[in-house]
């Protein structure tokens, strides 16, 4: 753009100091809450929101260095969204109640599935799709979890974000099982499925590499390059620290404990959680979650670092000794064992890191 004075009071708008994310976030005048750690998600302040039809909030945790973002949407009686699609990725974890999705490609036919509680799925890249609530007397809240930042402030045109006619058909090409599929596995641990019904369900694989007693899997999703992962670890253990490039988001769903969170050379930072927190380790800081509770834990992450659609390039799961990102237990600061086990011992939890 010319900066003569036709043009002026334009390029003036643009000179606000604002990502074109952050204008579309206040375009959608929802509560935003930009925070370092989500103690609970169930505690986030709902405004509503006329695009999703019902109330929401979008959420930017400072860890996910603008590559991705979060966003809350309940619904209530016969709630329904507005048909939208979006030149972003979109992963949806369902949180609360039953509804149903419609989902079609332009000039495609419809396909409808239901979900509930604890429910995984996929938006297909750019395909058109609209969520109704699934009981007139119950609430149907989800999180969902984009690549938007990314995108518009790539992109930096909303008209293309969300009005592109192209279709992903290498993505999703309309085929009528591809919500209802068992999926397939490859490899040790990696599972490709667009949909999930309840991961509180899933038997994780094994994966000692990453922890004592760890148990993962991989869900690669969509074709997307924004994945997710859950990962297991057993009581009165703790996993290995590792790190990557930002973006992943993790959020807790079962047991209790906390995460050690540091940049290279600096003291650790200490976050609380409990099912419903969210976490997100900023870009290279190393990360490391404690199990303090009676049961196993479980999280749901979401990420960066697909192994078939590949963005961030980090090998999580070798040591730093041989070209990885990860501290083997035994070249951790041995205060990190120490305060962890002092505090099994004053609940009562015996260690069992051998
Ligand atoms: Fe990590």
């Amino acid at each position: 753009m010319n900066l003569d004075a036709e043009n002026i009071n334009k390029l003036g708008a643009l000179l606000d100091g604002k990502s074109a994310y952050e204008r579309w976030v206040e375009e959608q005048g929802v509560p935003t809450l930009k925070t370092f750690f989500l103690h609970d998600l169930d505690e986030v302040a709902l405004g509503p929101w006329e695009r999703k039809g019902g109330r929401g909030a979008i959420i930017n945790l400072e860890g996910t260095g603008d590559t991705d973002d979060a966003y809350i949407c309940e619904l209530t009686g016969s709630g329904k969204s507005s048909p939208e699609r979006h030149f972003y990725e979109e992963l949806v974890y369902v949180l609360e109640g039953r509804g149903a999705t419609t989902i079609w490609q332009e000039g495609g036919s419809k396909q409808t599935f239901e979900w509930q509680a604890g429910s995984l799925f996929v938006i297909p890249f750019n395909a058109w799709f609209q969520h109704f609530n699934g009981s007139g007397n119950q609430v149907a809240r989800y999180i969902a979890f984009t690549s938007a930042p990314l995108m518009m402030n790539l992109i930096n045109d909303p008209e293309f974000i969300f009005n592109c006619p192209y279709v992903f058909r290498n993505r999703f090409d309309g085929e009528a099982d591809y919500f209802k599929g068992a999926g397939s596995y490859y490899g040790k641990q990696i599972w490709d499925v667009n949909f999930i019904a309840n991961i509180h369900d899933l038997s994780l694989k094994e994966s000692e590499e990453r922890g004592r007693g760890n148990r993962t899997t991989i869900i690669e999703i969509g074709c997307s390059a924004l994945i997710a992962h859950m990962s297991q670890f057993s009581v009165g253990r703790y996993k290995k620290a590792h790190r990557h490039a930002a973006g992943a988001q993790i959020i807790l769903l079962e047991g209790e404990g906390y995460s050690l969170l540091w940049p290279e050379g600096s003291a650790p930072k200490r976050c609380e959680w409990k099912p419903n927190s969210v976490i997100s380790p900023p870009d290279q800081w190393f990360h490391q979650h404690f199990n303090t509770s009676e049961r196993e834990t479980r999280y749901l992450a979401i990420r960066w670092n697909s192994k078939k659609y590949k963005v961030f390039k980090d090998i999580v799961d070798r040591s730093v000794k041989e070209g990885g990102t990860q501290i083997e237990y035994e070249d951790e600061d041995p205060k990190i064992r120490r305060d962890f086990e002092a505090e099994l011992a004053q609940r009562g939890i015996k260690s069992r890191m051998g």
